[in-house]
């Protein structure tokens, strides 16, 4: 082979594989470890609040929060599937949805022990990048904005996982940041934004809490400064649930410096990646400024557990069991495709666990990749096309809700995606209540049957 045949081969295996980049995004764990096999269906696990545990099995059921089965299932799956990713987000929420009474300090702490040794075992070379979500405190959601116990315990457990000047902001306010894999030029930046949630009574009439936004605001600043790249992980998200309308989670003037933090920022922003609410949703970020062009998008990874949430007005709010791989560019951090896998709980209860995957964003999408522009244009396919929402809707839930979206629905999830903004949120709602859509693509079959039977004559 000549020099200059190698030289080429050389350069396009470069381009065709050494800018792809892969990692995983798990949230919502919710060990439950109360979990039972009871003959009594109410007492299998606490985190049902007694509603009945129907299909209760080993993986679980979708009243109950996870079974440690179901966890270290769910990370042995990730282990099967991508052995060896650039690094891990972890976005917690890790201890059940029960009363504050039967949790306490030390029983979160002991979770969230077992759980990160858990990863450890699977993961012994593997970077992890970990936040706090409202259930990873006693009492729930009221995560405080200085130091206390479980921000340094916390911090303690996760200590091989971060630098020395991460724990210290950590130990302050259960947030950090740190430069991505160790190389010059990318980062990651870790928010604690359950200090933004409104159930969280610490915060309560605070502008910001713990100096975080001036933080994250610095931060970001000196990233652009030094041509830096950053993802942004954490776990409450701002702008508004999807399965319930109008239902946020952030208090209103937290929302919006949310919003600004970013559209300042967007140049550096490639990426953020929450949790929350264990559906498998996104966030568009627009410009401020007219014509709006998407800036930036939040993914919303599916949870673990499969609890049906007990929120009022929710209606058979459960999902499957879902883990998702983000592949990325690693020159540039844009990111390229998410491919979610997950385990459908009443199979594997009945016969044989097995995680498989659900689907992969640029196939189901038809969209180049994963960038601000293909996710607004994924948006667009949903909002106009019965058959982009049915689909959407379907991996919403993680394929466990599989009825029809209708036009009430339709409008929730839209508008959440598109408005992150409080006001633009309700304008949203009023606009899509008289939109037209398309129907499901029955048009262009037909007439490419009529043409097959035609050209056959
Ligand atoms: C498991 O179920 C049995 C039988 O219903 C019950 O006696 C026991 O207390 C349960 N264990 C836990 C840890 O809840
Ligand atoms: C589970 O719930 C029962 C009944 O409410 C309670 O007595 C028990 O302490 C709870 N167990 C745990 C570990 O939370
Ligand atoms: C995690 O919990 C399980 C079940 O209680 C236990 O068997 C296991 O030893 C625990 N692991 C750690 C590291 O605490
Ligand atoms: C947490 O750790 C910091 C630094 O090690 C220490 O100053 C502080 O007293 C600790 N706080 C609690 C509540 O443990
Ligand atoms: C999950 O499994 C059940 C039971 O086998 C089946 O009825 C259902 O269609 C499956 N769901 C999906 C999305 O494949
Ligand atoms: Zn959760
Ligand atoms: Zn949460």
């Amino acid at each position: 082979m000549s020099v200059v045949k190698l030289l080429l081969s050389y350069l396009l295996f470069k381009e065709a594989h050494a800018l792809s980049g892969n990692f995983w995004h798990i949230t919502d764990l919710h060990w439950d470890d109360t979990f039972n096999l009871s003959d009594d269906p109410e007492l299998v696990c606490n985190s049902s609040g007694r509603r009945p545990a129907t299909n209760a099995g080993k993986y679980g059921d979708y009243v109950c929060d996870s079974p440690l089965h179901l966890i270290i299932s769910s990370v042995n799956a990730m282990k099967d599937i991508l052995p060896d990713p650039d690094f891990i987000v972890w976005t917690g929420d890790n201890t059940p949805h029960v009363p504050d009474k039967d949790m306490g300090e030390e029983r979160v702490l002991y979770i969230m022990s077992n759980l990160t040794h858990i990863i450890k075992q699977v993961f012994p070379h593997t970077k992890v990048y970990t936040a706090l979500g409202n259930h990873d405190y006693h009492q729930k959601n009221q995560l405080p904005t200085f130091t206390n116990n479980i921000y340094n315990q916390t911090a303690e457990m996760w200590k091989d996982w971060l630098d020395p000047e991460s724990q210290e902001t950590f130990r302050k306010g259960g947030f950090y940041t740190e430069k991505l894999l160790s190389r010059t030029g990318f980062r990651m930046l870790v928010l604690n934004t359950n200090l933004y949630y409104d159930q969280n009574r610490e915060t309560l009439g605070m502008d910001d809490p713990a100096g975080q936004l001036q933080w994250a605001d610095r931060v970001l600043t000196e990233a652009a400064n030094n041509k830096e790249k950053v993802y942004i992980i954490g776990h409450v998200p701002p702008g508004f649930f999807e399965k319930k309308r109008s239902k946020p989670w952030f208090r209103s003037e937290f929302n919006k410096e949310y919003l600004d933090l970013i559209q300042r920022h967007h140049s550096v922003i490639l990426g953020q990646f929450f949790g929350h609410h264990h559906t498998d949703s996104f966030r568009m970020f627009y410009s401020s400024e007219e014509p709006r062009s998407p800036i930036s998008a939040m993914f919303l990874s599916p949870g673990v557990t499969p609890w049906k949430t007990t929120l009022p007005g929710v209606e058979d709010g459960a999902n499957n069991p879902g883990i998702r791989v983000f592949e990325y560019d690693t020159e540039t951090l844009l990111v390229k495709d998410v491919v979610t896998y997950y385990l459908n709980l009443t199979r594997a209860n009945g016969a044989r666990g097995r995680w498989e995957k659900e689907y992969r964003l640029t196939e189901s999408f038809r969209v180049p990749d994963a960038s601000p522009a293909s996710m607004h244009q994924v948006l667009e396919r949903i909002a106009n096309s019965q058959c982009h929402l049915q689909k959407y809707y379907e991996f919403n839930s993680v394929s466990y809700d599989l009825t029809e979206c209708d036009s009430d629905c339709r409008i929730d999830h839209v508008c959440a995606a598109r408005e992150v903004d409080f006001e633009k949120y309700n304008n949203c709602l009023k606009a899509e209540g008289s939109a037209a859509i398309h129907g499901c693509g029955l048009l262009p079959l037909i007439s490419v049957a009529v043409s097959l039977v035609l050209a056959s004559r």
